[in-house]
């Protein structure tokens, strides 16, 4: 079993590259099974989720190479030997974001068959959105061993609204809809860049799309798209995550390969806590001085706080001064890595949805386990911070979406070593 192990009290120093985005590439993988033809993709992360959709994506029949590139991968998708409409369970119980093969598969074959993603860590996370969209959009839906299956000889432009904004949701039925028959309307859609950065991948194919990155999104249906090459857009949770691993272990970092403006909620909240950010055109330079205060968070869907950076920033107020609310409106459990934090010697109180966090003088490092993708990335920081050895287990959930999180780290000057046990 992989480990790693965190000696905090070295601060960090230089410059890192962010990766491009998880959350980008795979709607953006997803959408090449719209139509026949090769496709190609830079900055593509190389992360266990990405490697999962592109298995799903052989799985249906799609020719797919990732070779590595300088700093990044290309990814060459040719979808024109598309041969089947199922994702098996196998493949969707290992990744949930595997459902957003649904409403291309719609678009293209008119029929779906996909294996339902089950409860996992952070809550139970329901597709209903994602279902009843389709159904209004004339797709005959059936429920059977576990899979929904869809069919409709053409689907219907329709006016859909969300009653949260859903990433995956507005994702999938912008895909569905892009060649449906008329127009569709997506109310209180999701506004998060990486909708956005989907949106203007269809544009490019021929889609007609209007209102990204607002709550109401419209597309209207065309018959053909083609293929394109895209380039995949910095991954701002794995930005947020790098500045927060400066507040926790100290010290001065460049963060390069940036969009700061996707980060305009946790650059505000970092400074009122005291972290000092230079914010250039694609680069923030980090710096902490002193002792960071105490802040309250309140995770919302963007342009808010994002719920995936939560677990981090809980990380960094177990050594502010005084007291911090972290309260998280999206998921209902997404607190897993309290239990663990406390083992290090953290304060939080949980009452219901809300963490109350009374900073500590200084964490002991200890043995944890990861239990799932953002709670990994807490316990690394909270290892930054801690004296001592942090071993943390559970290693699959960080490397399914940060990209080699421990080298970057250790590049920066940190003392941190992955070990197979
Ligand atoms: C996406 C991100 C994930 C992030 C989350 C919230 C990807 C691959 N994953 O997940 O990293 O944490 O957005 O920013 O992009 N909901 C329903 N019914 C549905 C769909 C969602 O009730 O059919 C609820 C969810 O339970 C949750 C809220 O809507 O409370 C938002 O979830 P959603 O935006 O759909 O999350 P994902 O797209 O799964």
């Amino acid at each position: 079993m992989e480990r790693l192990i965190v000696k905090g009290g070295s601060s960090l120093k230089g410059r890192t590259r962010i990766s491009g985005a998880k959350n980008a590439a795979l709607p953006m993988l997803a959408a090449t099974l719209l139509t026949g033809g090769e496709f190609t993709f830079t900055n593509v992360p190389m992360l266990h989720d990405v490697t999962t959709l592109v298995m799903l994506l052989k799985d249906l029949g799609v020719d797919a190479d990732l070779s590595p590139g300088s700093s990044s991968c290309v990814l060459r998708i040719d979808s024109s030997s598309l041969s089947k409409y199922e994702a098996s369970y196998e493949l969707v119980r290992q990744m949930r974001a595997s459902i957003l093969v649904l409403g291309p598969l719609m678009a293209r074959e008119g029929q779906a068959r996909v294996s339902l993603p089950g409860g996992c860590a952070i809550g139970a996370r329901p597709i209903d959105f994602h279902l009843k969209g389709l159904e209004l959009m004339g797709a005959k839906l059936k429920l059977e061993e576990g899979y929904v299956e869809a069919k409709a000889a053409r689907l219907n432009g329709a006016h859909i609204y969300f009653d949260v904004p859903s990433v995956t949701g507005t994702e999938n039925l912008m895909m569905a809809a892009v060649t449906a028959r008329g127009k569709t309307t997506l109310e209180n859609a999701a506004r998060e860049p990486e909708v956005t950065a989907l949106g203007n991948m269809l544009r490019k194919m021929g889609a007609k799309i209007k209102g990204l990155g607002t709550e109401t999104i419209s597309i209207e249906g065309v018959r053909y798209l083609n293929p394109t090459e895209c380039d995949i857009i910095p991954d701002r949770i794995e930005a947020g995550t790098f500045m927060m691993a400066v507040a926790a272990a100290g010290g001065k970092v460049l963060i390069e390969d940036v969009i700061p403006g996707h980060l305009d909620a946790v650059i505000s909240k970092l400074r009122v806590a005291g972290l000092h950010l230079d914010v250039d055109n694609d680069r923030i330079l980090v710096k902490k001085r002193g002792k960071l205060k105490s802040i309250d968070i309140k995770t919302l869907p963007y342009p808010g706080f994002p719920t995936d950076l939560q677990a981090q920033m809980m990380a960094i107020m177990c050594l502010a001064s005084g007291l911090s609310v972290i309260t998280e409106t999206i998921f209902e459990n997404r607190f897993m890595h309290v239990a663990e934090l406390r083992r290090l010697g953290a304060e939080i109180k949980v009452e219901g949805r809300s963490a109350i966090i009374r900073g500590v003088k200084g964490l002991k490092g200890a043995q944890v386990m990861a239990t799932d993708l953002r709670a990994s990335a807490c316990l690394v920081l909270a290892g930054l911070a801690a004296k001592g050895p942090t071993i943390i287990s559970g290693l699959q959930h960080l490397d399914r979406g940060y990209e080699a999180m421990d080298k970057k780290l250790a590049a920066l000057g940190a003392n941190i070593s992955r070990v197979n046990e």
